[in-house]
């Protein structure tokens, strides 16, 4: 069990890395964020998901060029696609891979690995390239890699007050 001080320290110092080394991400490494994606609970534990690790430049360069926000993709080592295979829970596939997502991104941040949720992607055009069947949804796109550079400030956070309310 992990001391829950340093939990909640672990998830306020993760931040949205943009910048990233060349060097490579060892596979040990990538296999320990695959089975954080895995071990991710999901409605009736369907596991309604995939997980594509690109490690090549021209496929991830052709990522960047249809992420509005994301062009930034191009520098990184790999990219992971999720991949929510609908036909296997219809109605929560969109849930189960958001919650793949954030495991794999905490998996990294401990491994001192940068990512970023990219939502700005063309999605369809991303299948395509990627060979995904077009009855599957493909969530997103984690660019990652080593951080290059500072770690980016907090961003910030609306104020506890604001968000809290308690019913007793
Ligand atoms: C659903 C979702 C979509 C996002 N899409 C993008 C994106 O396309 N490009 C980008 O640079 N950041 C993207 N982000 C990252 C957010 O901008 C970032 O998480 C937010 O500003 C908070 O910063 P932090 O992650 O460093 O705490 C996305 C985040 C989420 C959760």
């Amino acid at each position: 069990m992990i001391n829950p001080k340093d939990l909640l320290e672990f998830l306020k110092e993760r931040r949205s890395i943009r910048r990233f080394k060349d060097t490579p991400i060892p596979d040990e490494e990538i296999e320990m964020i695959l089975e954080a994606g895995q071990w991710t609970p999901s409605a009736s534990n369907k596991q309604p998901w995939e997980f594509i690790v690109i490690k090549n430049k021209e496929i991830i360069n052709k990522l960047a060029s249809i992420a509005i926000y994301g062009r930034f993709i191009s520098k990184a080592p790999i990219v992971i696609a999720i991949v929510g295979k609908i036909d296997e829970n219809p109605s929560w596939y969109v849930q189960d891979t958001s919650l793949v997502s954030l495991n794999m991104m905490l998996m990294a941040w401990a491994l001192g690995i940068g990512t970023c949720w990219i939502g700005s992607i063309d999605r369809e055009k991303a299948k395509e390239i990627l060979g995904v069947a077009g009855y599957n949804f493909l969530l997103t796109v984690l660019p990652m890699g080593y951080i290059s550079g500072k770690i980016p400030k907090p961003t910030p956070r609306k104020d506890m007050a604001k968000i809290k309310r308690i019913i007793e």
